[in-house]
Protein backbone atom coordinates (compact mmCIF):
# COMPACT_ATOMS: atom_id res chain seq x y z
CA UNK A 1 0.00 0.00 0.00
CA UNK A 2 1.37 3.46 -0.70
CA UNK A 3 1.86 6.06 1.49
CA UNK A 4 -1.23 8.81 2.00
CA UNK A 5 -3.00 11.77 3.66
CA UNK A 6 -6.65 11.86 4.30
CA UNK A 7 -8.13 14.70 5.37
CA UNK A 8 -12.33 15.11 4.57
CA UNK A 9 -13.95 18.13 6.34
CA UNK A 10 -17.47 18.22 4.38
CA UNK A 11 -20.52 17.51 6.85
CA UNK A 12 -23.07 15.60 5.48
CA UNK A 13 -26.98 16.15 6.46
CA UNK A 14 -28.21 12.52 4.69
CA UNK A 15 -31.74 11.86 4.65
CA UNK A 16 -35.42 13.11 4.28
CA UNK A 17 -35.91 16.47 5.41
CA UNK A 18 -32.02 17.55 6.12
CA UNK A 19 -32.42 20.64 3.82
CA UNK A 20 -34.04 22.31 6.86
CA UNK A 21 -31.16 21.73 8.98
CA UNK A 22 -28.99 23.84 7.44
CA UNK A 23 -29.60 27.34 8.69
CA UNK A 24 -27.42 27.07 11.62
CA UNK A 25 -24.71 25.79 9.48
CA UNK A 26 -24.39 29.40 7.75
CA UNK A 27 -22.58 32.03 9.19
CA UNK A 28 -25.72 34.57 10.85
CA UNK A 29 -24.06 37.56 8.71
CA UNK A 30 -23.79 35.93 5.80
CA UNK A 31 -25.22 37.45 2.66
CA UNK A 32 -25.71 34.12 0.78
CA UNK A 33 -25.43 33.60 -3.13
CA UNK A 34 -27.55 30.72 -4.21
CA UNK A 35 -26.53 29.24 -8.03
CA UNK A 36 -28.80 26.33 -9.19
CA UNK A 37 -29.49 25.35 -12.97
CA UNK A 38 -32.06 25.37 -14.91
CA UNK A 39 -35.20 25.07 -12.93
CA UNK A 40 -35.49 21.24 -11.75
CA UNK A 41 -35.30 22.91 -8.38
CA UNK A 42 -38.12 24.74 -8.93
CA UNK A 43 -40.69 21.61 -10.27
CA UNK A 44 -39.45 19.53 -7.40
CA UNK A 45 -39.79 21.57 -4.27
CA UNK A 46 -36.23 21.90 -3.65
CA UNK A 47 -36.15 25.66 -4.19
CA UNK A 48 -39.35 26.40 -1.72
CA UNK A 49 -37.23 24.43 0.95
CA UNK A 50 -33.90 25.93 0.50
CA UNK A 51 -35.87 29.12 0.49
CA UNK A 52 -37.32 28.10 3.91
CA UNK A 53 -34.39 27.33 5.66
CA UNK A 54 -32.55 30.32 4.40
CA UNK A 55 -35.44 33.13 5.79
CA UNK A 56 -33.99 35.72 8.03
CA UNK A 57 -30.45 35.61 5.73
CA UNK A 58 -30.00 38.12 2.90
CA UNK A 59 -29.98 36.03 0.11
CA UNK A 60 -29.54 36.63 -3.46
CA UNK A 61 -30.15 34.33 -6.52
CA UNK A 62 -28.37 32.96 -9.61
CA UNK A 63 -30.14 30.51 -12.27
CA UNK A 64 -29.00 28.97 -15.26
CA UNK A 65 -25.96 27.10 -14.49
CA UNK A 66 -25.82 24.65 -17.68
CA UNK A 67 -25.13 20.83 -17.44
CA UNK A 68 -21.25 20.81 -18.35
CA UNK A 69 -20.95 24.30 -16.61
CA UNK A 70 -20.01 27.41 -19.25
CA UNK A 71 -16.72 29.17 -17.99
CA UNK A 72 -18.78 32.17 -19.63
CA UNK A 73 -21.77 31.71 -17.23
CA UNK A 74 -19.59 31.30 -13.95
CA UNK A 75 -17.98 34.24 -14.66
CA UNK A 76 -20.96 35.97 -14.92
CA UNK A 77 -22.21 34.83 -11.67
CA UNK A 78 -17.96 36.41 -10.52
CA UNK A 79 -19.81 39.60 -11.54
CA UNK A 80 -22.98 39.64 -9.80
CA UNK A 81 -21.20 38.26 -6.30
CA UNK A 82 -18.63 40.76 -6.63
CA UNK A 83 -21.44 43.90 -7.10
CA UNK A 84 -23.76 42.34 -4.84
CA UNK A 85 -20.47 41.82 -2.63
CA UNK A 86 -22.15 38.14 -1.50
CA UNK A 87 -19.88 36.19 1.52
CA UNK A 88 -21.23 33.17 0.92
CA UNK A 89 -22.02 30.61 -1.98
CA UNK A 90 -24.69 27.96 -1.93
CA UNK A 91 -25.05 25.32 -4.73
CA UNK A 92 -28.61 23.82 -5.07
CA UNK A 93 -28.79 20.94 -7.83
CA UNK A 94 -26.35 18.44 -9.89
CA UNK A 95 -22.64 17.89 -10.08
CA UNK A 96 -22.56 20.95 -12.64
CA UNK A 97 -24.10 23.67 -10.62
CA UNK A 98 -21.65 22.60 -7.48
CA UNK A 99 -18.87 22.50 -9.62
CA UNK A 100 -19.78 26.03 -11.30
CA UNK A 101 -20.02 26.57 -7.65
CA UNK A 102 -16.50 25.99 -6.79
CA UNK A 103 -15.02 27.25 -9.91
CA UNK A 104 -16.72 30.89 -8.96
CA UNK A 105 -15.53 30.82 -5.53
CA UNK A 106 -12.39 30.83 -6.69
CA UNK A 107 -12.55 33.04 -9.44
CA UNK A 108 -14.23 35.81 -7.40
CA UNK A 109 -11.02 35.58 -5.38
CA UNK A 110 -8.31 35.69 -8.35
CA UNK A 111 -6.33 38.35 -8.70
CA UNK A 112 -5.03 37.85 -11.74
CA UNK A 113 -6.28 38.39 -15.20
CA UNK A 114 -8.13 35.52 -16.72
CA UNK A 115 -9.15 32.80 -14.41
CA UNK A 116 -8.77 30.50 -16.97
CA UNK A 117 -5.20 30.26 -16.49
CA UNK A 118 -5.25 28.48 -13.14
CA UNK A 119 -7.97 25.63 -14.68
CA UNK A 120 -4.70 25.78 -17.62
CA UNK A 121 -2.31 25.98 -14.40
CA UNK A 122 -0.32 28.34 -16.46
CA UNK A 123 -0.89 30.66 -13.30
CA UNK A 124 -1.23 29.27 -9.61
CA UNK A 125 -4.78 28.75 -8.31
CA UNK A 126 -5.91 31.36 -5.87
CA UNK A 127 -5.00 30.98 -2.10
CA UNK A 128 -8.28 31.93 -0.84
CA UNK A 129 -11.76 30.60 -1.82
CA UNK A 130 -15.30 32.32 -0.67
CA UNK A 131 -16.83 29.77 1.71
CA UNK A 132 -19.42 27.14 -0.08
CA UNK A 133 -21.67 24.18 1.01
CA UNK A 134 -24.29 22.57 -1.38
CA UNK A 135 -27.72 20.72 -1.37
CA UNK A 136 -26.96 17.95 -3.89
CA UNK A 137 -29.96 16.67 -5.84
CA UNK A 138 -27.95 14.23 -8.24
CA UNK A 139 -26.37 10.74 -7.20
CA UNK A 140 -23.17 10.78 -9.87
CA UNK A 141 -20.37 12.98 -9.46
CA UNK A 142 -19.35 12.90 -5.58
CA UNK A 143 -18.59 16.37 -5.87
CA UNK A 144 -20.21 17.17 -2.45
CA UNK A 145 -17.94 15.45 -0.57
CA UNK A 146 -14.65 16.14 -2.98
CA UNK A 147 -12.49 19.34 -3.88
CA UNK A 148 -12.60 18.95 -7.70
CA UNK A 149 -14.89 20.48 -10.39
CA UNK A 150 -14.88 20.22 -14.03
CA UNK A 151 -15.14 23.26 -16.30
CA UNK A 152 -15.98 24.34 -19.95
CA UNK A 153 -14.90 26.90 -21.94
CA UNK A 154 -17.58 27.08 -25.38
CA UNK A 155 -15.39 29.76 -27.14
CA UNK A 156 -12.61 26.56 -27.31
CA UNK A 157 -14.52 23.64 -27.21
CA UNK A 158 -12.26 22.68 -23.66
CA UNK A 159 -13.28 20.86 -21.23
CA UNK A 160 -10.74 20.80 -18.02
CA UNK A 161 -10.93 19.91 -14.11
CA UNK A 162 -9.44 21.88 -11.37
CA UNK A 163 -8.44 20.63 -7.57
CA UNK A 164 -8.71 22.92 -4.39
CA UNK A 165 -8.82 22.03 -1.31
CA UNK A 166 -10.22 25.35 -0.55
CA UNK A 167 -13.50 24.42 -2.14
CA UNK A 168 -14.29 21.14 -0.16
CA UNK A 169 -18.18 22.07 0.96
CA UNK A 170 -18.53 23.34 4.22
CA UNK A 171 -21.44 20.87 4.58
CA UNK A 172 -23.60 19.08 1.72
CA UNK A 173 -26.96 17.61 2.28
CA UNK A 174 -28.57 14.45 0.33
CA UNK A 175 -32.07 14.10 0.57
CA UNK A 176 -32.96 11.42 -1.66
CA UNK A 177 -36.01 12.40 -2.05
CA UNK A 178 -34.78 15.25 -4.04
CA UNK A 179 -33.49 12.73 -6.52
CA UNK A 180 -37.01 11.13 -7.64
CA UNK A 181 -37.59 13.87 -9.83
CA UNK A 182 -34.76 12.88 -12.27
CA UNK A 183 -35.61 11.60 -15.83
CA UNK A 184 -34.51 8.03 -16.04
CA UNK A 185 -31.57 8.98 -18.16
CA UNK A 186 -29.88 11.48 -15.43
CA UNK A 187 -30.78 8.34 -12.96
CA UNK A 188 -28.90 6.03 -15.57
CA UNK A 189 -26.20 8.32 -16.07
CA UNK A 190 -25.22 8.85 -12.45
CA UNK A 191 -25.52 4.80 -11.95
CA UNK A 192 -22.82 4.73 -14.30
CA UNK A 193 -20.90 7.80 -13.33
CA UNK A 194 -20.42 6.13 -10.12
CA UNK A 195 -19.50 3.06 -11.43
CA UNK A 196 -17.16 4.16 -13.39
CA UNK A 197 -15.72 6.21 -10.53
CA UNK A 198 -15.34 2.86 -8.67
CA UNK A 199 -13.66 1.39 -11.39
CA UNK A 200 -10.90 4.03 -11.98
CA UNK A 201 -9.45 3.48 -8.71
CA UNK A 202 -9.89 -0.19 -8.28
CA UNK A 203 -9.29 -1.69 -11.86
CA UNK A 204 -5.79 -1.34 -11.92
CA UNK A 205 -2.75 -3.32 -10.86
CA UNK A 206 -2.36 -5.35 -7.30
CA UNK A 207 -1.54 -3.24 -4.67
CA UNK A 208 -2.14 -4.99 -1.74
CA UNK A 209 -5.36 -3.15 -0.60
CA UNK A 210 -7.48 -6.05 0.56
CA UNK A 211 -9.93 -3.78 2.59
CA UNK A 212 -9.79 -1.05 -0.47
CA UNK A 213 -10.61 -3.23 -3.28
CA UNK A 214 -13.28 -4.75 -0.49
CA UNK A 215 -14.39 -1.18 -0.34
CA UNK A 216 -14.71 -0.66 -3.92
CA UNK A 217 -16.25 -4.45 -4.73
CA UNK A 218 -19.15 -3.43 -2.06
CA UNK A 219 -19.85 -0.07 -4.46
CA UNK A 220 -20.30 -2.02 -7.06
CA UNK A 221 -22.01 -4.50 -5.94
CA UNK A 222 -24.51 -2.32 -4.52
CA UNK A 223 -24.67 -0.61 -7.63
CA UNK A 224 -25.52 -3.45 -9.43
CA UNK A 225 -28.34 -4.83 -7.60
CA UNK A 226 -29.44 -1.16 -6.86
CA UNK A 227 -29.48 0.23 -10.52
CA UNK A 228 -31.82 -1.46 -11.83
CA UNK A 229 -34.08 -1.30 -9.15
CA UNK A 230 -33.80 2.79 -9.56
CA UNK A 231 -34.83 2.19 -12.63
CA UNK A 232 -37.55 -0.27 -12.40
CA UNK A 233 -39.22 1.84 -9.55
CA UNK A 234 -37.96 5.01 -8.91
CA UNK A 235 -40.19 6.52 -6.23
CA UNK A 236 -38.61 3.88 -3.84
CA UNK A 237 -36.96 5.59 -1.34
CA UNK A 238 -34.19 3.32 0.45
CA UNK A 239 -33.21 2.26 -3.35
CA UNK A 240 -32.49 6.39 -3.94
CA UNK A 241 -30.80 6.63 -0.86
CA UNK A 242 -28.55 4.36 -1.36
CA UNK A 243 -27.26 5.31 -4.64
CA UNK A 244 -26.91 8.34 -3.37
CA UNK A 245 -24.53 6.99 -0.38
CA UNK A 246 -22.28 4.92 -3.06
CA UNK A 247 -22.23 8.07 -5.09
CA UNK A 248 -20.75 9.95 -2.18
CA UNK A 249 -18.97 7.29 -1.18
CA UNK A 250 -16.89 6.39 -4.48
CA UNK A 251 -15.64 9.89 -4.87
CA UNK A 252 -14.89 11.56 -1.26
CA UNK A 253 -11.07 10.14 -1.60
CA UNK A 254 -11.78 7.15 0.46
CA UNK A 255 -11.70 4.32 -1.59
CA UNK A 256 -7.74 5.29 -3.32
CA UNK A 257 -6.42 5.90 -0.05
CA UNK A 258 -2.92 4.19 -0.96
CA UNK A 259 -4.43 2.60 -4.18
CA UNK A 260 -3.17 3.35 -7.57
CA UNK A 261 -5.53 5.40 -9.72
CA UNK A 262 -6.52 5.13 -13.42
CA UNK A 263 -9.14 8.16 -14.76
CA UNK A 264 -8.09 7.88 -18.37
CA UNK A 265 -11.48 6.72 -19.63
CA UNK A 266 -12.60 10.01 -17.79
CA UNK A 267 -9.51 12.13 -19.54
CA UNK A 268 -10.95 11.00 -23.21
CA UNK A 269 -14.14 11.24 -21.91
CA UNK A 270 -14.03 15.04 -21.25
CA UNK A 271 -12.65 15.77 -24.60
CA UNK A 272 -15.64 14.15 -26.55
CA UNK A 273 -18.30 15.81 -24.02
CA UNK A 274 -16.30 18.98 -25.70
CA UNK A 275 -16.11 17.96 -28.90
CA UNK A 276 -19.32 16.31 -29.47
CA UNK A 277 -21.73 17.39 -26.43
CA UNK A 278 -22.10 13.60 -25.19
CA UNK A 279 -23.13 13.20 -21.28
CA UNK A 280 -20.12 12.89 -18.99
CA UNK A 281 -21.35 9.14 -18.04
CA UNK A 282 -22.44 8.37 -21.64
CA UNK A 283 -18.31 8.73 -22.81
CA UNK A 284 -17.54 7.02 -20.07
CA UNK A 285 -19.56 3.71 -21.08
CA UNK A 286 -18.12 3.76 -24.34
CA UNK A 287 -14.33 4.77 -23.37
CA UNK A 288 -14.22 2.34 -19.92
CA UNK A 289 -14.51 -1.24 -21.75
CA UNK A 290 -11.86 0.70 -24.78
CA UNK A 291 -9.51 1.05 -21.97
CA UNK A 292 -9.59 -2.20 -20.18
CA UNK A 293 -9.76 -4.20 -23.39
CA UNK A 294 -6.95 -2.34 -24.70
CA UNK A 295 -4.62 -2.87 -21.16
CA UNK A 296 -6.02 -6.29 -20.64
CA UNK A 297 -2.77 -7.83 -19.59
CA UNK A 298 -2.12 -5.27 -17.56
CA UNK A 299 -5.40 -4.94 -15.55
CA UNK A 300 -5.82 -8.40 -15.99
CA UNK A 301 -5.19 -9.49 -12.38
CA UNK A 302 -8.21 -6.94 -11.05
CA UNK A 303 -10.28 -7.65 -13.60
CA UNK A 304 -10.45 -11.14 -13.02
CA UNK A 305 -10.93 -10.11 -9.09
CA UNK A 306 -13.94 -8.09 -9.91
CA UNK A 307 -15.62 -11.03 -12.41
CA UNK A 308 -15.34 -12.94 -9.44
CA UNK A 309 -16.33 -11.48 -6.92
CA UNK A 310 -18.12 -9.32 -7.86
CA UNK A 311 -20.06 -11.19 -10.70
CA UNK A 312 -19.49 -14.68 -9.57
CA UNK A 313 -17.90 -15.69 -12.70
CA UNK A 314 -15.20 -19.14 -13.02
CA UNK A 315 -12.70 -19.77 -14.99
CA UNK A 316 -9.37 -18.96 -15.26
CA UNK A 317 -7.68 -15.23 -14.79
CA UNK A 318 -7.98 -15.08 -18.76
CA UNK A 319 -11.35 -16.13 -18.91
CA UNK A 320 -13.12 -14.36 -16.35
CA UNK A 321 -10.81 -11.13 -16.95
CA UNK A 322 -12.41 -10.92 -20.63
CA UNK A 323 -16.29 -12.14 -19.54
CA UNK A 324 -15.93 -9.40 -16.81
CA UNK A 325 -15.63 -6.63 -19.59
CA UNK A 326 -18.64 -8.17 -21.50
CA UNK A 327 -20.69 -8.37 -18.59
CA UNK A 328 -20.10 -4.75 -17.36
CA UNK A 329 -20.79 -3.48 -21.37
CA UNK A 330 -24.15 -5.32 -21.06
CA UNK A 331 -24.90 -3.56 -17.90
CA UNK A 332 -24.14 -0.62 -19.24
CA UNK A 333 -26.34 -0.68 -22.03
CA UNK A 334 -29.25 -2.46 -19.77
CA UNK A 335 -29.56 0.74 -18.48
CA UNK A 336 -29.47 2.30 -21.69
CA UNK A 337 -26.35 3.97 -22.01
CA UNK A 338 -24.55 2.94 -25.47
CA UNK A 339 -20.78 1.59 -25.20
CA UNK A 340 -20.19 2.43 -28.98
CA UNK A 341 -19.93 5.64 -31.41
CA UNK A 342 -22.43 4.02 -33.39
CA UNK A 343 -24.89 4.67 -31.66
CA UNK A 344 -24.73 8.62 -31.53
CA UNK A 345 -23.91 8.17 -35.86
CA UNK A 346 -19.90 9.45 -34.67
CA UNK A 347 -17.42 8.44 -36.96
CA UNK A 348 -14.88 6.46 -34.24
CA UNK A 349 -11.77 7.49 -36.72
CA UNK A 350 -12.34 10.98 -36.89
CA UNK A 351 -12.78 11.46 -33.06
CA UNK A 352 -9.75 9.22 -32.44
CA UNK A 353 -7.72 11.42 -34.95
CA UNK A 354 -9.33 14.59 -33.19
CA UNK A 355 -8.20 13.83 -29.48
CA UNK A 356 -5.61 12.24 -29.95
CA UNK A 357 -4.20 15.59 -31.73
CA UNK A 358 -5.73 17.50 -28.84
CA UNK A 359 -3.30 15.06 -26.20
CA UNK A 360 -0.47 15.31 -28.47
CA UNK A 361 -0.74 19.72 -29.21
CA UNK A 362 -0.85 19.73 -25.07
CA UNK A 363 2.69 17.50 -24.53
CA UNK A 364 0.32 15.92 -22.41
CA UNK A 365 2.18 13.11 -20.43
CA UNK A 366 1.57 9.56 -20.44
CA UNK A 367 -1.50 9.25 -18.51
CA UNK A 368 -3.81 5.92 -16.48
CA UNK A 369 -1.89 4.32 -13.62
CA UNK A 370 1.37 3.29 -15.28
CA UNK A 371 1.37 6.52 -17.60
CA UNK A 372 1.18 4.05 -20.55
CA UNK A 373 -1.18 6.42 -22.73
CA UNK A 374 0.24 8.12 -25.29
CA UNK A 375 -1.82 10.31 -27.64
CA UNK A 376 -1.20 7.09 -30.40
CA UNK A 377 -2.86 4.85 -28.12
CA UNK A 378 -5.65 7.19 -27.13
CA UNK A 379 -5.84 6.86 -30.75
CA UNK A 380 -6.16 3.23 -31.00
CA UNK A 381 -9.20 3.34 -28.08
CA UNK A 382 -11.38 5.36 -29.85
CA UNK A 383 -11.37 3.72 -32.58
CA UNK A 384 -11.58 0.29 -31.30
CA UNK A 385 -15.37 1.80 -30.00
CA UNK A 386 -16.54 2.45 -33.49
O1 LIG B 1 -30.22 22.25 -14.50
P1 LIG B 1 -31.36 21.59 -13.84
O2 LIG B 1 -32.69 22.15 -14.25
O3 LIG B 1 -31.22 21.52 -12.35
O4 LIG B 1 -31.44 20.08 -14.40
C1 LIG B 1 -30.39 19.14 -14.26
C2 LIG B 1 -29.63 18.90 -15.56
O5 LIG B 1 -30.43 19.15 -16.69
C3 LIG B 1 -31.02 17.80 -13.99
N1 LIG B 1 -31.27 17.55 -12.58
C4 LIG B 1 -30.40 17.57 -11.53
N2 LIG B 1 -31.03 17.18 -10.40
C5 LIG B 1 -32.32 16.90 -10.74
C6 LIG B 1 -32.47 17.14 -12.13
N3 LIG B 1 -33.66 16.96 -12.76
C7 LIG B 1 -34.70 16.55 -12.02
N4 LIG B 1 -34.62 16.27 -10.69
C8 LIG B 1 -33.44 16.43 -10.03
N5 LIG B 1 -33.34 16.11 -8.73
O6 LIG B 1 -30.07 16.85 -14.47
C9 LIG B 1 -29.35 17.41 -15.57
C10 LIG B 1 -27.88 17.06 -15.43
O7 LIG B 1 -27.35 17.69 -14.30
P2 LIG B 1 -25.77 17.77 -14.08
O8 LIG B 1 -25.54 18.53 -12.82
O9 LIG B 1 -25.12 18.26 -15.33
O10 LIG B 1 -25.37 16.23 -13.91
P3 LIG B 1 -24.23 15.57 -13.05
O11 LIG B 1 -24.51 15.65 -11.61
O12 LIG B 1 -24.04 14.24 -13.67
O13 LIG B 1 -22.94 16.47 -13.31
C11 LIG B 1 -22.17 16.34 -14.50
C12 LIG B 1 -20.96 17.27 -14.44
O14 LIG B 1 -20.10 16.90 -13.35
C13 LIG B 1 -18.77 16.68 -13.84
C14 LIG B 1 -19.02 16.20 -15.25
O15 LIG B 1 -17.87 16.27 -16.05
C15 LIG B 1 -20.12 17.14 -15.71
O16 LIG B 1 -19.59 18.39 -16.07
N6 LIG B 1 -18.04 15.78 -12.93
C16 LIG B 1 -17.61 16.27 -11.75
C17 LIG B 1 -16.85 15.53 -10.87
C18 LIG B 1 -16.37 16.10 -9.59
N7 LIG B 1 -16.64 17.35 -9.29
O17 LIG B 1 -15.69 15.41 -8.82
C19 LIG B 1 -16.46 14.15 -11.16
C20 LIG B 1 -17.19 13.53 -12.30
O18 LIG B 1 -16.38 12.52 -12.86
C21 LIG B 1 -17.60 14.47 -13.39
O19 LIG B 1 -16.54 14.68 -14.30
ZN1 LIG C 1 -17.34 10.91 -13.68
Amino acid sequence: MNNFHYHNPTRLLFGKGEIASITPLIPKSAKVMMIYGGGSIFKNGVHDQVKKALEGFEVIEFGGIEPNPKYETCMSVVKKIKAEKATFLLAVGGGSVLDATKFIALAAKYKGEDPWDFITQKSPAPDEALPLASIMTLPATGSEMNASFVISRESTQEKFGGYSELIRPLFSVIDPMTTMSLPPTQTANGIVDVFVHTMEQYATCPNNGPLQDRQAEAILSTLIEEGPKAMATPNDYDVRANLCWCSTQTLNGYISCGMPQDWASHEIGHELTALYGIDHARTLSIILPGVWRTFLNEKKEKLAQYGSRVLGLKGNVDEVALEAIEKTEEFFESLGLPTRFKAYDINASDAARLVSERFTARNKPGFGEKGLITPEIVRQIIESRA
